[in-house]
């Protein structure tokens, strides 16, 4: 093992290595006919993740490494998207350990990386990993679908189209995460988005309870969850 040195995401971030590959990978779901998985949604998963260990109060460093987390979590798809989670693992342990991250700190990156995926038993395993998963699944909207023509969407298209808005809302007193979405039911029917997100909700709540909160859903201001 090499000398330790201190990895963040602003590094990862202009690493035309890590870059290569979150490009690749969201190409290859592109070709697949995928909504985006590119540098947007790697920065906005990063961000979200950050925040909301930020806002729970956890030290700066476990934030720094759930935004780390976030920013590699799905570049795995470079290689397939089937099993992303784990090659991606495998991935951002070789791109961490040569640039030098202490160990203990790529256990925990990878292991967050790792149980992210599928969303039916994505099962959060640490702080880190809770963080991860609430921000990769609140990330639903309209920017991310590739597909121009309306009238082929698929259910994923309409249900991302539709929401015109999404944010994460971490109130640490009262210890609820909520998920508030504006969708406009004019192109997706709430039901659809119930349809396809009901397993990434039961994800999203088993994480907020990893972090000792409640976990809600707000759709055009009615709780739902
Ligand atoms: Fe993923
Ligand atoms: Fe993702």
């Amino acid at each position: 093992m090499g000398e330790v040195r201190l990895v963040t995401l602003d590094l990862l971030k202009e690493d035309p290595e890590v870059l290569a590959y979150i490009d690749g990978g969201n190409a290859h779901l592109g070709a697949m006919g995928f909504t985006d998985h590119g540098q947007r949604h790697a920065g906005l998963v990063a961000a979200i993740a950050g925040n909301v260990l930020e806002r729970l109060g956890f030290p700066e460093r476990e934030q720094e490494l759930a935004a780390i987390a976030g920013f590699l979590h799905d570049i795995g798809n470079v290689v397939s998207r089937y099993f992303h989670a784990q090659t991606g693992a495998a991935i951002a342990e070789r791109l961490l350990a040569s640039r030098g991250m202490d160990p203990k700190e790529i256990a925990t990156v990878i292991g967050a990386i790792g149980s992210h995926d599928p969303e039916d038993s994505a099962t959060a395993v640490s702080a880190v990993s809770a963080a991860l998963i609430l921000a990769d699944k609140s990330d639903v909207h309209r920017s991310r679908v590739r597909n121009q023509d309306i009238h082929n969407f698929d259910v994923h298209d309409r249900v991302n189209y539709a929401a015109t808005r999404s944010f994460l809302k971490v109130d640490p007193a009262a210890k609820t995460i909520c998920l508030q979405l504006t969708v406009d039911t004019a192109i997706s029917p709430v039901m659809e988005y119930f349809e396809i997100f009901l397993t990434r909700m039961l994800a999203c709540k088993r994480a907020a309870e990893f972090l000792e909160a409640q976990f809600e859903l707000d759709i055009n201001n009615v709780r739902l969850l």
